[in-house]
């Protein structure tokens, strides 16, 4: 295959998260077991109302388990506490640019944001995907037990600890699972449930913090313990039936724990035992409460999965329903129906719009939303001149070509060229190419006349956290630009299709969808592109030599099938150069840095230990075949200190 933009080498999906030890890839989402009903219509109509599961979080005090993940900063965001620039989905910033150019609202979304949802109050629907709610006590892995149950099938929210009760059953959930968390039981002001959770009408279980809780509400004994037991240990199983159905009787599993129960409340008994503890695990199989002292969703225990299937599936009887293809099917009717209703009610077009930046969100939403309303959809992508080789192409291909979609191509590339001359500042050129960005949206947007909807590709992590101001990039952007643009009164409504899905799922509805393989696994690229990738002042002769050394180190990162596994892969032009020589003759040319990190989140990173050949590959073809490169270096520094990218 000539274009390696599509190239993805076969097995080179090592996970980049490696708390979700691969399966983030391969399962969530992944084909129907079942065939499964598919969820019905709803209406996605966004009203006023918190974010669902945002408010309430509380800060909860530093102990047993590693404290929560500290918020970075969004890439225009000052200080914060991991120091410079996080933006978590990758294209992020180009919605916002768009978003600001629109002036569109802040989103406001229901209380209850559920997929299928739309029904009344009190009533079930076939229609609406099983719900799992995981309270989240604050562990670090709370968001991770609803992704697990996710790759089960069966819809999982996360929501606060506090939820009242009230609310929880709004979501109608056919399990609630009670994370772990930082707390002891025995702190003061330590998180606890609504109690009504306890009544026996819902399964309920708990990890860790959620079993303690449980234990001890319930009227057990619970002490701190002596010795906190932390990391691998073994669970010898005593009672097989229920969540270790089907499992050894020995079991690998991951504590981390400080309490420790002495005495069950009355009605439960012990299902499970360590060297260190008689209640590892505990079950009321009547009330339908279970609890164990270890942590399924995290990798280290290796048939957690079973043990959660065995509770949401076995115990609940949760359907499995939660696939790409219901998803897509029950989306697309959903969005159709509200447009339709939108443009019946005010006679309108019902006109949609959309910022295509090249990466996977964007261009997941953009699809959905043109499966849905067609033509009615414009979506704009700007060429800055800042992508990497064959990337707009790509682009232009999959949506103009293949999927007959309207597309605003807009060659800017002049524009940001001029702008940027000279500048060698990275913040500058960060804020002269958002600047520039906003005016072409500017532009755009107001030669497509009245539009009823934009659309975003949110995830459903920036809903949780949207009370975090720090996730959403657009209210930093909106802060440093001064946007005139289109008349006041024109009123967005937000479509954001991918509000419940976490990134993971988000790839496998691309998939769903037919998008190709470069787009659907593309690593993160920063919004204003290659632009920070040069050092020193932004011409079209260096943006020509970054992109030739780009494209080689991507060409061999696939080809040795390490692309997925790297969190980020790229080269840097540095304005330093030194002296080769080449054939007879003396050269005097740049430097090309490599750049190769693992990362989770990209809030930290480490370099990549990339194999010799693989360097040694890159190097030489770097050296052969860019002109005005004649060394090659590779960066082993780690972040913290050093940030992912150069600039
Ligand atoms: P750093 O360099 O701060 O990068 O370690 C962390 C992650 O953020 C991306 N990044 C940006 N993304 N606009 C973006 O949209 C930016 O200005 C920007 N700066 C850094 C970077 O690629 C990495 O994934």
């Amino acid at each position: 295959m000539s274009d390696s933009g599509d190239r993805e080498a076969p097995g080179g999906s090592v996970p980049v998260d490696s708390a979700t030890g691969g399966a983030a890839r391969e399962s969530a989402m992944a084909g129907s077991p079942t065939g499964g009903a598919a969820p019905g219509t709803a209406d996605l109509q966004v009203v006023a109302g918190p974010a669902a599961g945002g408010a309430g979080r509380a800060a909860l005090p530093d102990d047993h388990e590693a404290a929560p993940k500290k918020l970075g900063k969004t890439v225009h965001g000052e200080l914060a506490d991991a120091g410079h620039r996080v933006l978590a989905p990758d294209d992020a910033e180009v919605e916002a640019y768009l978003e600001t150019a629109l002036r569109a609202p802040a989103p406001e979304r229901p209380d209850v944001d559920r997929p299928g949802g739309g029904v009344p109050r009190g009533e079930s629907s076939e229609t609406e995907p099983d719900t799992v709610v995981v309270l989240d006590f604050g562990s670090q892995y709370a968001q991770l037990i609803a992704r697990r149950v996710r790759e089960l099938h069966v819809y999982s929210e996360l929501v606060p600890f506090d939820t009242p009760w009230a609310e929880i059953e709004k979501r109608r959930p056919r399990a609630i699972i009670l994370s772990g968390g930082p707390s002891s039981v025995y702190d003061e002001g330590a998180p606890r449930p609504d109690p009504a959770i306890w009544s026996g009408r819902v399964p309920v279980l708990g990890i860790c913090y959620g079993l303690h809780l449980m234990a001890k509400e319930l009227g057990g004994d619970v002490v701190p313990a002596t010795k906190r037991e932390y990391g691998p240990a073994t669970i010898t199983v005593t009672e097989d039936d229920g969540l270790f159905e089907g499992l050894d009787r020995d079991q690998p599993v991951w504590m981390s724990h400080g309490d420790s129960i002495v005495a069950p409340p009355a009605g439960f008994r012990a299902t499970a035992q360590t060297a260190s503890t008689p209640f590892a695990g505990l079950a009321d199989p009547v009330r339908r409460l279970y609890g164990i002292q270890f942590h399924p969703e995290v990798a280290h225990t290796p048939h957690g999965r079973e043990i959660l299937c065995n509770f949401v599936v076995g115990i609940a009887g949760a359907r499995r329903t939660w696939t790409p293809a219901n998803f897509v099917e029950s989306t697309v009717s959903e969005i159709r129906a509200r447009v339709d209703a939108h443009a019946h009610a005010t006679g309108s077009d019902g006109k949609v719009i959309c910022a295509l930046s090249g990466g996977i969100d964007s261009a997941v939403a953009a699809v959905l939303v043109h499966r849905a309303v067609g033509d009615r959809l414009t979506c704009i992508y700007v060429d800055h001149g800042l992508m990497r080789k064959k990337e707009s192409e790509l682009l232009r291909r999959t949506f103009q070509a293949n999927l007959g979609m309207r597309l605003v191509m807009v060659d800017a590339r002049e524009r940001f060229l001029t702008r940027l001359a000279d500048v060698t500042d990275p913040e500058q050129k960060r804020r002269i190419i958002g600047d520039a960005f906003i005016r072409v949206f500017e532009e755009e947007a107001a030669k497509l006349g009245r539009i009823d909807f934009l659309t975003q590709g949110t995830l459903y992590p920036d809903v949780i956290e949207s009370t975090a101001p720090e996730t959403k990039a657009a209210q930093k952007i909106k802060t440093h630009h001064n946007v005139g643009g289109l008349p006041a009164d024109l009123r967005f409504t937000l479509i954001e299709p991918l509000r419940y899905l976490f990134k993971d799922e988000v790839r496998l509805v691309g998939l769903e969808l037919g998008l190709p393989d470069a787009m659907v696994y593309r690593q993160p690229f920063p919004g204003p592109g290659l632009a920070i990738r040069i050092i020193g002042a932004v011409t079209a002769e260096r943006l020509d030599t970054l992109r030739e050394a780009d494209w080689i180190v991507i060409d061999e990162i696939k080809a040795a099938g390490l692309y997925r596994s790297l969190w980020q892969s790229f080269a840097i032009l540095t304005p330093v150069r030194s002296v080769g020589v080449m054939g007879d003759g003396r050269t005097y040319a740049n430097v090309v840095a490599i750049r190769a990190v693992t990362s989770e989140d990209g809030m930290t990173a480490d370099w990549a230990k990339l194999p010799y050949d693989v360097l040694a590959a890159i190097s030489s073809r770097i050296v052969n075949e860019v002109p005005g490169v004649n060394r090659v270096v590779y960066d082993i520094s780690s972040k913290p200190p050093a940030t992912i990218e150069w600039e």
